[in-house]
């Protein structure tokens, strides 16, 4: 069984996610979708709300063969537990390619059975990001078009929490 990861921090999940998560799905048997952390960024939703968004954001036919999950660790220990065949990841831009190029190596280095897939998004997509829905949700702009319809009242409530303390 062909066993994919798509990993990421997810804060929160959007539409591109949701769009590479759907296409890599039909690329392996089963896709894990595994909700993590990035020792660089101090994530707005707990690892839990974020694991949630996720699953909300999916039907209950995607859950079918699309896991998700959350892991506290080094991405190459999932991905080896789990006999991953590759790591999806989406770009959007060259810098987003270098990126993951970068982690790519750096993985592999740790776990040299380590592959990933890198998907190009869709033109439509090339602009949503984690740090604009936050940006444009903190100040009440409107991110409708970025994040699934099915988590949308729960990420703004999150936006109106926020601005309220
Ligand atoms: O959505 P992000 O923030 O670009 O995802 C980055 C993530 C979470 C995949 C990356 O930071 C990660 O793999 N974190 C877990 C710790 C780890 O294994 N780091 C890579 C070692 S080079």
């Amino acid at each position: 069984m062909k066993v994919m990861l798509f990993p990421g921090t997810f804060d929160p999940f959007t539409r591109g996610h949701r769009d590479i998560a759907r296409r890599a799905s039909k690329l392996c048997d089963e896709l894990v979708v595994a909700v993590m952390e990035n020792s660089a960024k101090t994530p707005l939703f707990t690892i839990e709300e974020r694991e949630d968004l996720i699953r909300k954001s999916l039907t209950g036919e995607e859950l079918d063969h699309i896991k998700v999950m959350k892991w506290d660790g080094l991405l190459v220990d999932l991905y080896s537990d789990l006999g991953c065949c590759a790591v999806v990841r989406g770009i959007r831009s060259e810098s987003d390619f270098r990126y993951e190029a970068e982690l790519a190596l750096a993985n592999r280095l740790l776990y040299p059975g380590y592959d990933a897939v890198l998907l190009p998004c869709r033109d439509d997509m090339s602009l949503i990001s984690s740090t604009i829905v936050k940006e444009v949700g903190f100040y009440g702009g409107d991110i409708s078009k970025m994040v699934p319809a099915e988590i949308l009242e729960e990420v703004k409530d999150k936006f109106k929490k926020g601005r309220k303390q």
